[in-house]
């Protein structure tokens, strides 16, 4: 049945009962839209027609989220989880449908990073950002590091849930892969750890997307070793310096350089921009490049040497931010100034140099945005595709993120734009399925039905993009959730169906 207005009552009603009264704001607290807002990072979801949640619990305790997911349960209210809010369709704090009733869990004030250093471990809290967890771990230890995203605000919660794509992966895989143990709110509202969820559950929660499995409150993680300087450089090409020749030569390179070395291509405008994270020293760097890529012409002017944690908080910013790594790392200021749109592929065989010469002229026109390329190999290698639900690995050359950005209400030029490239790219990209990355959202390729009518996400619907995003692991995944959460309580519009047995 569909929660009424009245259930939504009870529920806040419920959770009061339950939960320190400053931890729950209802549509009616003054702060709800303060609260809401915090972490938005995507302006198109937060409008007057955004369907926005009945209330917003911050728990700063596992057994407030425990009361949560009992009082959901009891009075047919679903929840959302909220770690860092940068889900790029905000399926964390906003609903597709235009009828449903539902709360959010935001965990920003479970955040505390615990090191370990004899182990070589933190304890990490879903609320905390990427950019907190590098600084906890390696502030005073400039050997330590974890390999993660690019974007220090973004939440550990669900940037985990999906995998964790970074700059230190092709030496030391995903997030996902350092994670050994970690803390969830089950369905039942049950806390479990690792031994206390099982195997399966384990597995479904390091890759399998965020909001299918339960409320996941913390990850241990393996912390790994860095040299204590690296080394950074980001170089520009235009078409008439040879982006094309360079950027084709690079599809095969970058894949295969050693595996402490990370040369990602920004695509804008006419200009292909190369980025490097080297965990070596600038000489041997400027031997590699010249050895593997010389047409880039790298010299050792081209080299920035720093630590690790100096370089995390560089690599958002093309590779020249100028602030404290403080501030880079640490900030969690509010920005809901720019609309974006984003897209995934994977690339398996490389683009022939006429067609990087046709992509270079989609970026000339009206509304065009970026392609990021980020190259695989290394230690990605190493993971059998079944390993984690993340399944690119071993034969993925490199993922390709699209992005465009628009201010105001003149999105058309931008999505237009990214609808039709996207088709086009669909000849030179990996097929059948055509590979999509879980952490770079893209409901355009899918979505359960509207939770209304008694309509249920099935194990067939959920495989347009299920299998995109899991491939071959979608149906495990989907055992796992019928094992788990059988009805379907967390459930949005991309969370993993159960597959049930006749479904
Ligand atoms: P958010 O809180 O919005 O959650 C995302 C999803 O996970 C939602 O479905 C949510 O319900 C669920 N969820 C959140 N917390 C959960 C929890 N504790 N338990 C269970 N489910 C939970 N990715 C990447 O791999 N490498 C990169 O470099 C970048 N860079 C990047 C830059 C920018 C500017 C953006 C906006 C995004 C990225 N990403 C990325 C993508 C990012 O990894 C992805 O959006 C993550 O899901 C974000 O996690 P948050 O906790 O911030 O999102």
């Amino acid at each position: 049945s569909v929660p009424s207005l009245a259930s939504s009552d009870e529920f806040l009603q419920c959770l009061r009962e339950k939960i320190p009264s400053e931890l729950v704001y209802g549509q009616s607290s003054s702060n709800f839209t303060d609260v809401l807002v915090s972490s938005i990072k995507n302006p198109k979801f937060f409008t007057n027609a955004t369907v926005k949640p009945v209330c917003i619990v911050t728990p700063s305790d596992a057994s407030h989220v425990q009361a949560a997911v009992l009082c959901g349960r009891k009075l047919n209210v679903r929840l959302r989880v909220r770690s860092g809010g940068h889900d790029y369709e905000g399926l964390s704090y906003r609903s597709a449908c235009p009828y449903e009733v539902f709360g959010v869990v935001d965990l920003a004030k479970l955040r505390a990073v615990s090191v370990n250093q004899s182990e070589s471990t933190a304890w990490v809290g879903s609320g905390a950002t990427i950019g907190e967890l590098y600084y906890a771990i390696a502030k005073n230890n400039s050997q330590v590091a974890f390999p993660a995203g690019e974007c220090p605000t973004i939440g550990v919660g669900g940037h985990f849930s999906g995998g964790g794509v970074g700059m230190i992966m092709r030496k030391h895989g995903l997030s996902i892969d350092k994670v050994v143990d970690a803390k969830l709110v089950n369905a039942n509202g049950e806390l479990l750890d690792r031994a206390g969820m099982g195997e399966d559950l384990f597995w479904a929660i390091r890759g399998g997307g965020g909001g299918s499995f339960g409320v996941v409150l913390s990850w241990k993680v393996q912390l790994v070793q860095v040299p204590p300087t690296v080394t950074v450089f980001s170089i520009g090409k235009t078409l008439e310096q040879g982006a094309i020749d360079i950027l084709t030569k690079w599809q095969d390179v970058g894949p295969s350089l050693p595996s402490d070395l990370n040369l990602k291509v920004k695509v804008q405008g006419q200009e292909a921009l190369f980025m490097a994270l080297y965990l070596g020293t600038c000489s041997s760097l400027v031997s590699t490049m010249g050895e593997q890529l010389p047409e880039l012409n790298m010299t050792s002017a081209d080299c920035r040497s720093m630590t690790w944690l100096e370089s995390a908080a560089l690599s958002f910013t093309d590779m020249s931010s100028t602030g404290t790594v403080e501030d880079a790392l640490l900030s969690r200021a509010p920005s809901m100034s720019i609309f974006t749109k984003g897209k995934s592929d994977y690339v398996r065989r490389a683009i022939s140099k006429d067609a990087w010469k046709s992509i270079f002229s989609w970026f000339a026109m009206n509304g065009s945005g970026l392609i990021m390329l980020e190259p695989h190999g290394g230690f990605m290698d190493t993971v059998p595709a079944a390993a984690t639900p993340y399944p690119h690995r071993c034969g993925v050359l490199y993922v390709i993120q699209y992005i465009v950005f628009w201010q105001g209400d003149g999105g058309a030029p931008a999505t237009t734009w990214l609808a039709k490239f996207y088709d086009f790219m669909g000849h030179h990209v990996s097929k059948k399925p055509r590979q999509a990355y879980v952490n770079f959202r893209d409901l355009d390729i899918g979505q359960n039905p509207a939770v209304v009518d008694g309509n249920v996400s099935t194990f067939e619907s959920g495989k347009a993009w299920g299998e995109r995003y899991f491939m071959s692991n979608y149906q495990r995944l989907a055992s796992v959730k019928a094992a788990v959460d059988p009805t379907d309580y967390f459930r949005n519009e991309q969370s993993v169906p159960p597959l049930l047995h006749g479904s």
